[in-house]
């Protein structure tokens, strides 16, 4: 969703803040535009309705003065539809100031009403635009722009990051952060502000994050962070360990083609250093602490969208190592329905982002009920390891597609560190089955690496089923979170209606959808590892092979008897039963991708989706 960038320092602020929409890009958005002071006093603004690609060509053709003092944003709609007037920036103060806005402000009908009884008129049908009009009000009041967003921010309800820049005072960028994100870059003579570090990590590694309700203003030479009554706050700074080079696309045909051959790297660099002679080391988990683990009775797993499905396979392995009862819920779902929590209740939530608002909402839930909150992140910085009580980084590097596919595996490898971990503390495992499985996990990056290979047949088969209208997926115990995660990938990449369904179900509703060509992929459990599934499985594929289904099978190099059964074999080398979905899920991930490329779909970025959905 919305990206923002700001910046003051020497250098020309249009090539720093369209590097930074750039990268934001992934985010998801439907207009960009810019907003730029000069040396003599004005403000330059450009914007419009679609890819940046089209706010890059309007400036190129028709340039605008280039100071070194200026703020963009990448806009996805919500209050008006994706047009030229409704992206920001939007004007205030005749004009003399500039402002940009991700979240929702909830009373902005009050506020306008309150406005155009004032004499003000509006060109947008924005709620960003009521904000730009109060703000200019306020500076007229009070000929300051930190103090008038004081008093500004004291009248917006719900959730906002507004920069603004006023041509009076055109050495400053002033932010304000409640419930949408917001991360200061510390340069030298040169500061930025960003949705996400990756704004400006191509100029700076040092960072700031910016708390709830604080409002911060930067200048060339120094950053003053206060809460909303102009109280300093302490602030912390850390160090970026993104590398600017990985969140490009080299040559690859897509983000999302990167990020999948990254997936080895994702897994293996979340278990480097904390492996150590097969035991787990997690000292990320000291604030929690090992007797306050001891007395857990059950966790609860919050999550969205594909980090959810990461959760239910976390289920698994962490009920079954721990012995203590898992629940996965989706994030949105859990703080509605009064859940019951206490102290012996430990609530993870999953969140690539760490901004995912649902997500977020459903952490602050659980800290607001007494449950201890540990978050799994990929994003330092972010909102949710902020409000957690401790947080296990996932370290899968940034990842720009909009369907997420290393972060996934991330996620499952720190969901089994931490089962694990637990497992040791609780004494439900002892240090051989530790071992064993630590080992099992440690060895998952070089078998996923041979999985690969195989991209350039599931290409192929994605190429046949260009024209495929329907796809389901079946899967059994772990294999069934395999099965929805791809119905998840071939939807939001293909526009394909797909649907993931346990197995076991099949014979309860699912098996009326078959019919002569319907195309299953079914994820087929190890018969050395899982024998009984198997076998059960194998029983599955005949009922729908019987019925006409075309079979796609995931399935153990060797299982001879996938292959008289199915029309596709995709094989993944052996490993322990929690380990092959993070084998099995890599081909689903490809043949969705592909089967969209196939179809002349953008795969980074799909229709009406956003990468970091930062509004409930
Ligand atoms: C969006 C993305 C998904 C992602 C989900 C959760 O819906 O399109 O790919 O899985 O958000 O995101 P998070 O950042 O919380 O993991």
């Amino acid at each position: 969703m919305c990206g923002i960038v700001g910046y003051v320092g020497t250098a020309k602020s249009v090539e720093v803040l369209l590097g930074g929409l750039r990268r934001l890009e992934y985010r998801g958005y439907d207009s960009a535009g810019i907003a730029v002071l000069d040396g003599d006093g004005s403000i330059h603004t450009r914007k419009h309705a679609g890819k940046l690609a089209v706010l890059l060509n309007d400036l190129d053709q028709h340039p605008i003065a280039n100071g070194s003092t200026g703020i963009g944003h990448t806009r996805w709609a919500t209050h008006g539809g994706p047009t030229d007037v409704n992206a920001h920036p939007h004007l205030g103060d005749d004009g003399k100031l500039a402002l940009i806005h991700n979240g929702i402000i909830e009373n902005f009908s009050e506020l306008k009403e309150e406005l155009l009884a004032e004499g003000y008129t509006f060109e947008s049908e924005t709620d960003t635009e009521v904000a730009a009009k109060l703000l200019g009000r306020e500076y007229g009041r009070a000929h300051d722009l930190e103090l008038a967003f004081r008093t500004v921010v004291a009248r917006l309800e719900g959730a906002f990051t507004l920069l603004a820049v006023h041509r009076d005072e055109p050495d400053v960028v002033v932010g304000a952060r409640r419930n949408s994100p917001l991360v200061i870059g510390l340069g030298d003579g040169e500061n930025f502000l960003g949705s996400d570090v990756a704004a400006f990590v191509e100029f700076t590694r040092r960072a700031v994050a910016i708390g709830q309700d604080q409002i911060v203003a930067i200048r060339a030479d120094s950053v003053t962070v206060t809460d909303f009554a102009g109280a300093p706050v302490t602030t912390e700074e850390f160090d970026i360990a993104w590398d600017a080079s990985a969140s490009e696309k080299g040559g690859w045909s897509s983000f999302m083609a990167k990020e999948i051959t990254e997936g080895p790297d994702a897994v293996a660099n979340t278990l480097r250093g904390r492996i150590v002679d097969g035991e787990v080391v997690l000292p990320d988990l000291d604030r929690i602490g090992d007797e306050a683990l001891r007395g857990i009775t059950r966790i609860v797993i919050v999550a969205c969208g594909t980090a959810a499905y990461s959760g239910i396979l976390g289920k698994y392995a962490i009920e079954a190592w721990s012995r203590v009862p898992v629940e996965v819920e989706l994030a949105h779902e859990f703080r509605y329905r009064d859940p019951v929590l206490d102290d012996s209740t430990l609530v993870i939530s999953i969140s690539q982002s760490g901004e995912t608002m649902d997500t977020r909402m459903a952490v602050q839930y659980a800290s607001e009920h007494g449950a201890r909150v540990l978050s799994i992140c990929n994003t330092q910085g972010a909102t949710i390891p902020r409000e957690s009580e401790a947080v296990i980084y996932t370290h899968a590097g940034p990842e720009v597609a909009v369907a997420s596919t290393k972060a996934f595996l991330a996620q499952v490898a720190a969901l089994y560190l931490f089962g694990l971990h637990l497992s040791r503390v609780r004494g439900s495992l002892d240090a051989a089955e530790i071992e064993a499985n630590a080992a099992e996990l440690q060895a998952v990056p070089e078998k996923l690496g041979k999985v690969l290979e195989s991209s350039e047949s599931i290409a192929q088969l994605a190429g046949w089923m260009a024209d495929t209208r329907a796809v389901l997926f079946l899967g059994r115990n772990v294999g069934y979170p395999v099965a929805l995660e791809g119905a998840l990938k071939l939807k939001e990449l293909a526009y394909i209606h797909a649907e993931g369904f346990a197995a076991g179900e099949l014979k309860h509703g699912p098996i009326a959808l078959i019919e002569p060509g319907q195309p299953v992929f079914v994820i087929v459990p190890s018969p050395i590892g899982q024998p009984e599934l198997h076998k059960k499985v194998i029983s599955n594929i005949k009922e729908i092979e019987a019925r006409g289904a075309r079979v796609l099978a995931v399935a153990e190099e060797g299982d001879a008897f996938v292959p008289p059964l199915a029309d596709f074999v995709i094989p993944i080398p052996l490993a322990g039963p929690f380990f092959e979905p993070l084998l099995a899920v890599a081909p689903l991930q490809i043949f969705a991708m592909e089967l969209a490329s196939a179809k002349g779909l953008d795969v980074d970025q799909p229709r009406n989706l956003a990468k970091s959905v930062t509004v409930e």
